[in-house]
């Protein structure tokens, strides 16, 4: 019996464990090796049709902290433990016409495994539309088995993409129509999780045909400075810009975006991201109402698996279902979104007298 097989927005996941748009899914030699390795899909690195340039310096650091000096740093010193990465690496520059004959290889080598393909166009005009049907209609026409769209990406320059349109309700609803009338698979839509609309941007995509939201991208952040070289730790000619944090420093802010869309549309599929390193992450996912499990910080960290989180993802495997068999779960849906009612506002939760209202006089 396969406890960790799920059928999440209508396709069939061996184990809910997916890497995340990013570098461990940026090319087929990765993605066939993350297959081998175990997972249960990948989401490619977003394919886009606009010209991709990468800053001249290093996309990504990984920053680590300790208890005997605990400060955050990309340095390397001692007895350290991760806490996060700060990338500003933007989408794939790989073409899409050198994608396509990959994603129909990768497909045809892992036909049990689902293939995502994470794409990204701009707004506001129908040739924008068209790209977003192109994109889409071409990775369908190779094999993958769903779209999730990009509208979270936290360091576009271009003021139609990325996290800059996200959450603007009419543009979610016009790429949405325009990628469901063209592709008949289920799209998931990875939405920018820094904002104070998320919910409703969220019911928005839901409402014009997302099969499932995607969250969290990473939140916009900066690199530290040093103050004995005066430097950021990251930076190209002194200069940095906003860039996005993932890893287990971003886990309680993603819980709590998930939390927010789980309670206002229980029904609706979530694939949780955030700060997944192990078992206990991914429950938490879980068990605020994710159905899916996306990874990316964590394996891109794991030395000498050449980036895709060759001894995570068995790990993952091996304690949730250990898990699963002392609890007697014969499926993750068993537990899935417990921990919904248990959210509550502040008011009701119990106090040591009942002399408090919320803030407000007791009406006499
Ligand atoms: C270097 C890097 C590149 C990324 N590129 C993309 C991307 O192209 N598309 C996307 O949707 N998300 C991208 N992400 C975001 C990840 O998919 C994921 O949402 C985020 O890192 C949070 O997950 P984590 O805490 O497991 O890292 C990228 C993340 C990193 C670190």
């Amino acid at each position: 019996m396969n406890r960790l097989a799920t059928t999440f927005t209508g396709l069939e996941f061996d184990n809910p464990f997916v890497l995340a748009s990013a570098p461990p899914t940026e090319s087929k030699r990765k993605i066939l090796k993350a297959f081998e390795a175990g997972w249960g899909g990948v989401v490619t690195k977003t394919i886009g049709l606009h010209p991709v340039e990468n800053v001249a310096g290093p996309k990504t650091i990984f920053q680590r902290t300790s208890d005997v000096k605990p400060y955050v740093s990309r340095n390397k010193r001692q007895d350290t433990v991760s806490h996060s990465s700060w990338n500003w690496e933007l989408i794939s520059d790989q073409p899409l016409e050198l994608w396509l004959p990959d994603l129909e290889e990768i497909k045809t080598t892992y036909p049990d495994r689902m293939l995502i393909a994470s794409i990204m166009a701009g707004a506001g005009s129908e040739e924008e539309m068209e790209n977003w049907r192109k994109l889409a209609r071409a990775c369908v026409n190779v094999g993958c088995d769903a779209i999730e769209l990009n509208m979270s990406c936290p360091h576009m320059d271009r003021k139609d993409m990325g996290a800059n349109i996200a959450n603007d309700e009419d543009i979610i609803r016009d790429i949405l129509n325009a990628v469901t009338s063209s592709v008949s698979v289920p799209i998931w839509v990875k939405l920018k999780p820094a904002t104070s609309t998320l919910v409703a941007a969220a019911g928005a995509a839901y409402d014009a045909g997302a099969a499932s939201i995607s969250l969290c991208n990473t939140f916009p952040s900066l690199p530290l400075m040093d103050p004995e070289t005066m430097k950021f730790e990251v930076e190209v000619d002194g200069l940095v810009t906003s860039g996005g944090l993932g890893g287990l420093a971003i886990l309680h802010q993603a819980l709590q975006r998930v939390s927010d869309i789980s309670k206002a549309y229980p029904a609706g599929a979530i694939s949780g991201i955030g700060g997944i390193r192990g078992f206990r992450e991914a429950f938490n996912f879980i068990v605020h109402g994710a159905g899916n499990l996306q990874v990316c910080t964590a394996a891109m960290e794991e030395k000498g698996s050449g980036g895709v989180g060759v001894k995570l993802i068995q790990e993952l495997k091996n304690d949730l279902n250990d898990y699963m068999e002392r609890k007697g779960h014969a499926s993750i849906d068993e537990f899935r979104g417990v921990a919904r009612e248990r959210i509550v506002e502040h008011s009701q939760v119990r106090r040591k007298s009942d002399a408090y209202n919320g803030g407000y006089d007791i009406a006499s």
